[in-house]
């Protein structure tokens, strides 16, 4: 293990049972929908790919970009779209798939600029919450696991934009990030 990772806090086990969990959820909840499977990148990259294969429906995929972090571990509250989505919403039920909701400011931005997009549905899904942090007023409809309040990366959770790599989702090291 990393020298910089405390502890493992889902395994790449833990992570294959999650997304085998909810991909069979969702195909349920889906079937007969015109299911568009919408990232949050980039931390949504690895998580999507292995979700996608689990869901046995013709779906479509596609990408946004917001910026709510700086380099630090706190949310600055200020969300902005960096990469926009390039198909119309219209007609499609959208999944929204995030890393981890923490305040839920991010999400809670995205989805109200979607909502006025003329989507049928939109439903959210995110491989991690910390609930007790939470702000903005959001509910997940599909959560992977429960996380304590501690900095996580791996699995496309980064800190300055490194350890998305880590197959399984480590507790960072506090001595990485309290300098
Ligand atoms: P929110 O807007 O506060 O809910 O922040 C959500 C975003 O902050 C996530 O999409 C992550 O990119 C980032 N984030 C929040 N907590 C963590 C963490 O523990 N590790 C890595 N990124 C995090
Ligand atoms: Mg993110």
């Amino acid at each position: 293990m990393l020298k910089d990772i405390e502890k493992v806090l889902v395994s790449e086990d833990e992570l294959k049972e999650i997304n085998a969990r909810l991909g069979k959820r969702i195909t349920e909840d889906f079937k007969g929908k015109n299911l568009l499977v919408l990232g949050i990148l980039k931390g949504c990259v690895f998580f999507m790919t292995d979700l996608v294969r689990n869901i046995e429906l013709p779906l479509s995929i596609d990408f946004m970009s917001v910026s709510s972090y700086g380099s630090g571990t706190e949310s600055t509250g200020r969300v902005k779209i960096t990469k926009d989505i390039d198909i119309d919403l219209n007609g499609y039920d959208v999944l929204l798939v995030e890393d981890i909701l923490d305040s839920g400011r991010t999400l809670n931005y995205v989805s109200d600029i979607l909502k006025t997009r003329g989507a049928n549905s939109i439903k959210i899904v995110t491989l991690l919450d910390k609930p007790e942090r939470r702000v903005a007023p959001i509910t997940p409809d599909y959560v992977g696991c429960d996380v304590p309040d501690e900095f996580v990366v791996g699995y496309g959770l980064d800190y300055d934009q490194k350890y998305r790599n880590l197959p399984y989702i480590g507790q960072l090291s506090r001595k990485v990030y309290e300098k």
